[in-house]
């Protein structure tokens, strides 16, 4: 059960994020209205929202999922390996040792994005990728033995983050697109398989008795909704545009 989320509100500095989506600027005014059913479906889902204000300086910093590890038992800082984000972790430790008077921190040379860190009861999978090094990955691991949780490295092929393809929903339910369709590493679950021109929908999140999806993915809704679970559907064409999900977008705790 998450009781709490956190989540920051966009800056007009949004369209600036880094993107690799070739889908154009996103719409200011768009986003803030998707950003806005976000935090209403959140509420929906039974979580306290704790809403930031923008941060001009970072144009990415709405993707506060990128910005620390947080579980039961722990919190950890990340260290984010895209330059132009690193400096969002400094507020971001301000705004956890209110829920978390100890907080561990990844530390250089390590980088790790939280959208590599996939949680799956006391295991976590955590993705290798171009944000997150070696290094990182091994820190995260580390810190998280220390609280009895095991963990899993899994060195990524083509995708920015671990959970741009990839999804928990409980009750051993696994959300997957591409590269990690097939992946030996999650060979026990079983799989709701994403078709590569809904991959976007691999990005979904499982907030206490719903499945919070992207809008406009009917088949994976279809599928989702087959196994059981109860849906809201957000539009997220905006933060689409900056490589953004819908995990992205809050820390659940
Ligand atoms: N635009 C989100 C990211 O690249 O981290």
């Amino acid at each position: 059960m998450f009781t709490r989320a956190i989540v920051r509100k966009i800056g007009k500095k949004i369209v600036n994020g880094l993107t690799t989506a070739n889908l154009g600027l996103p719409d200011y005014d768009t986003a803030l209205r998707q950003h806005n059913d976000y935090i209403e479906a959140l509420k929906k889902c039974g979580v306290t929202v704790t809403v930031l204000d923008p941060d001009e300086q970072y144009p990415d910093s709405t993707f506060v999922e990128d910005t620390a590890i947080v579980t039961e038992r722990c919190a950890v800082i990340s260290n984010p390996g895209a330059p132009s984000r690193n400096g969002e972790i400094v507020h971001m430790k301000e705004v956890l040792r209110e829920f978390y008077p100890q907080l561990e921190q990844i530390q250089f040379p390590g980088t790790l994005d939280g959208g590599d860190v996939l949680q799956v009861d006391n295991h976590f999978y955590i993705g290798v990728s171009e944000r997150t090094n070696h290094e990182g990955a091994e820190q995260l691991a580390a810190i998280l033995e220390k609280y009895d949780y095991t963990s899993t490295l899994v060195p990524l092929k083509d995708y920015l983050h671990l959970k741009t393809g990839i999804a928990y929903l409980g009750n051993s339910d696994l959300v997957v697109a591409g590269e990690f369709s097939e992946h030996e590493v999650f060979h026990e679950f079983h799989k709701i398989y994403v078709d590569a021109d809904e991959e976007y929908a691999a990005n979904c999140i499982r907030v206490n008795d719903y499945v919070i999806l992207p809008q406009g993915y009917e088949k994976t809704a279809k599928k989702i909704s087959d196994a059981g679970y109860s849906l809201i559907e957000l539009p997220m064409t905006e933060f689409r545009k900056l490589d953004g999900g819908l995990s992205c977008l809050s820390l659940r705790f």
